[in-house]
């Protein structure tokens, strides 16, 4: 059977560093949604799904979740720049403090699609978390409120973050040899 370690060039982010991170960003998190009862998190799926299953074990106050299907990449490794919803929301925002919770910011393109789509359902706040941010590839401006790690302008993969469907399952966070998706970029 393949074993999907074998296509890893280098563990960029590991499961510990991770853990301590989302811990960090849970207690920022926390502190300044202290004075709201609401809190509603947003995932946006699929990438952001381990890590809004690991923020939101370590929130300990109330918080309501919700999930959105974004779809802004084909096959390869760079975004197509169509930005697609292909799950809405279930809950409406009228009045409620939202967080965005997302895998990675690259171009900015999904996040300021996403960021103005949510604003036009009237939530009393909308801010956004992400895992990673590559600051080299941003074409769009976007504020971000919450980042949990500056990266290099690399393609990776693993712990939700996919490359052709595979590698979401890995636990921490790691850049594919080049061979394999040098052809596509
Ligand atoms: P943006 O619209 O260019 O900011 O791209 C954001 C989306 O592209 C993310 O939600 C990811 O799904 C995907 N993406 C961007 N960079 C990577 C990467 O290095 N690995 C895997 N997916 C990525
Ligand atoms: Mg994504």
């Amino acid at each position: 059977m393949r074993d999907l370690q074998d296509d890893i060039a280098q563990v960029l982010i590991d499961e510990t560093t991770l853990a301590d991170r989302i811990q960090g960003m849970a207690a920022q998190i926390e502190a300044d949604y202290a004075d709201s009862d609401d809190l509603l998190l947003i995932c946006v799926l699929k990438g952001a799904y381990m890590f809004l299953s690991d923020l939101s074990r370590a929130l300990t106050r109330p918080h309501h979740l919700d999930f959105m299907g974004i779809s802004s990449y084909g096959r390869g490794t760079t975004s197509s720049g169509a930005v697609q919803i292909i799950m809405d929301l279930k809950i409406p925002l009228d009045g409620r403090h939202v967080l965005i919770v997302e895998d990675i910011i690259d171009s900015g393109r999904t996040l300021s699609y996403m960021k103005r789509s949510l604003l036009a359902r009237s939530p009393a706040s909308l801010r956004i978390c992400t895992l990673l941010n590559k600051p080299a590839r941003r074409e769009v401006e976007v504020d971000v409120d919450y980042v949990g790690f500056d990266i290099p302008d690399e393609f990776v993969v693993g712990y939700g973050l996919d490359f052709d469907e595979l590698y979401r399952n890995l636990p921490y966070i790691a850049v594919l040899k080049p061979e394999l998706f040098a052809h596509l970029r």
